[in-house]
C-alpha cells in the first residue's frame, strides 16, 4: 500500500551504523530504523542471543513463562523506577495498553475516570485511539471521527494542563521530550511541575519513552534527567535493538490489571525478549547511554558550528543522540535527498527541520563524517 513515503532506496545489508543498498552503495545511518537500531546493524551480542533463541524457543502463549522473558523483565525493572512489565509487540500497543491500564485505575480509584490529557506536537502512535491521543492534525484529520477520551494541550505548560483537569482525568501521559513532534523539549521543571500536579489531584503519570527511551537522549530513561518518577512507562523502538517488541512498565500502584484484562499473541515473544536482553544488558553494562550524552554534544557542536555557517539554519537542539537541526524554510526534503545521494540517511522530521537518531554506538569519526556531507549539501544548496 502507498502508505508511507519512500525513498528511492532497497536496503540490503546492515553493520553498525552503517548500511548497504542492493548496487553497494554505503550510507552512514542516522536514521536507525527511526531510533530502533540502538546498537547499530547486526551487533554480535543481538544476532547471537536471535540465533540461540531461535534454536531453543520461538513462542509460547503468554499463558507461560519464559526465560527471556524474566530476564527482560528482571532487567527493566531493576535499572527503572517501575516495578512491573508487560510485553506487547510496538510503541502505539504499548500506549494503547498504558490507557487501558489507566482507564482500569480510573475505574478502580478515581469513580471511572478515564480520559487522558495529552500534547499538542505529540506523537503516540498509528492506532486509532493513539491518533486520538497525538495532539497533531495531520495525523488526525484523515479519521475522524476518533475515539473519545482525550483532551490534547499545548505541550511545556503546566497551566494548560491544570485547566485540562476534570473529575473525568484519569491520567496525562507525556513524551518527556517529543521526538516526532520536532525534538521539542520542555523547560527544566516542566515534568516535574505535572509530576506535582498529578500527586495532588491523585491522577497517574504516564511517560511516553518509546523514543527517548532505552539511553537514546544520554540517561537510561530521559525522566532522570528531569527528576521525575513516572506512575507508568511504555517502552518499544531501541529497546531490541531492531527486533519487535514493547513494553508498559508501571508502579506497584497502578499495575491494576486482573487476568484476562489485557493481552497479546506474540507480546513477550521469546526471539523477541532475547534480543531485548541482550541489547538492555549492553546499554546498562556498557554505559552506551553515556555514548549517546558524549557523543551527542559532540555532534550538537558541530551542527552548531555549521550554524555560524550557514544563515539559514535557524536552531540546532536536542538531547543525547535525537537532535533537530532546523532551517528558516521548508528545505529539509531536499536536504535528506541530496545527502542520501552523498551516503548520508537523515530525517526530514517537520518541512523545515532534519532529525538525527544514529545508533547509540556511533562514534566521534562518524558523526565528522556527517558533519562533511551535511557541510556540502548545504553549501550547494545555497549556491
Ligand atoms: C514517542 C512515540 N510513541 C509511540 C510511537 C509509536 O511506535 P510504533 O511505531 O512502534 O507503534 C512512536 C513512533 O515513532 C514514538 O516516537
Amino acid at each position: 500500500m502507498n502508505a508511507v513515503e519512500r525513498l528511492p532506496v532497497t536496503l540490503v545489508r546492515g553493520q553498525g551504523a552503517r548500511v548497504w543498498d542492493e548496487d553497494g552503495r554505503e550510507y552512514l545511518d542516522f536514521v536507525a530504523g527511526w531510533a530502533v537500531n540502538s546498537l547499530g546493524h547486526c551487533h554480535p551480542v543481538v544476532v547471537t542471543a536471535i540465533i540461540e533463541q531461535a534454536q531453543t524457543l520461538i513462542q509460547t502463549s503468554n499463558q507461560f513463562y519464559t526465560i527471556p522473558q524474566i530476564r527482560l523483565a528482571e532487567l527493566l525493572v531493576q535499572n527503572s523506577c517501575l516495578d512491573k512489565v508487560f510485553f506487547c509487540n510496538s510503541g502505539a500497543e504499548a500506549n494503547e495498553g498504558a490507557v487501558k491500564l489507566a482507564r482500569r485505575y480510573g475505574k478502580r480509584c478515581l469513580d471511572g475516570a478515564y480520559e487522558v490529557i495529552t500534547a499538542l506536537g505529540s506523537f503516540h502512535g498509528r492506532t486509532l485511539a493513539m491518533v486520538a491521543a497525538s495532539g497533531q492534525l495531520k495525523f488526525q484529520k484523515p479519521y475522524v471521527p476518533l475515539p473519545t477520551g482525550f483532551v490534547n494541550v499545548e505541550y511545556n505548560s503546566i497551566g494548560a494542563i491544570e485547566a485540562a483537569t476534570t473529575s473525568r482525568t484519569c491520567a496525562v501521559m507525556l513524551e518527556p521530550l517529543q521526538g516526532e513532534g520536532g525534538v521539542n523539549l520542555p523547560d527544566d521543571n516542566y515534568l516535574a511541575l505535572v509530576r506535582a500536579w498529578c500527586d495532588q489531584m491523585g491522577i497517574l503519570l504516564i511517560l511516553d519513552e518509546i523514543q527517548t527511551g532505552v539511553g537514546r537522549t544520554g540517561t537510561l530513561f530521559a525522566y532522570e534527567q528531569y527528576g521525575v518518577e513516572p506512575d507508568v512507562m511504555t517502552l518499544a523502538k531501541g529497546l531490541a535493538s531492531g527486533m519487535p517488541v514493547g513494553a508498559i512498565l508501571a508502579k506497584d500502584r497502578a499495575s491494576v490489571f486482573t487476568p484476562g484484562e489485557h493481552g497479546s499473541t506474540f507480546g513477550g515473544n521469546p526471539v523477541a525478549c532475547a534480543a531485548g536482553y541482550a541489547t538492555m544488558k549492553f546499554i546498562v553494562d556498557n554505559d552506551v547511554a553515556e555514548n549517546a550524552r558524549r557523543v551527542g554534544q559532540y555532534l550538537i557542536s558541530g551542527l552548531e558550528r555549521l550554524g555560524q555557517k550557514f544563515q539559514f539554519i535557524t536552531e540546532v537542539r536536542g538531547r543525547g543522540l535525537l537532535v533537530a537541526l532546523e532551517f528558516n524554510s521548508d528545505i529539509a526534503g531536499s536536504v535528506v535527498g541530496a545527502c542520501l545521494g552523498q551516503g548520508l540517511l537523515v530525517n526530514r522530521v517537520k518541512p523545515n527541520a532534519l532529525r538525527f537518531m544514529p545508533p547509540l554506538i556511533v562514534g566521534k569519526g562518524e558523526v565528522d563524517e556527517a558533519l562533511d556531507i551535511l557541510d556540502k549539501v548545504l553549501s550547494t544548496i545555497v549556491s
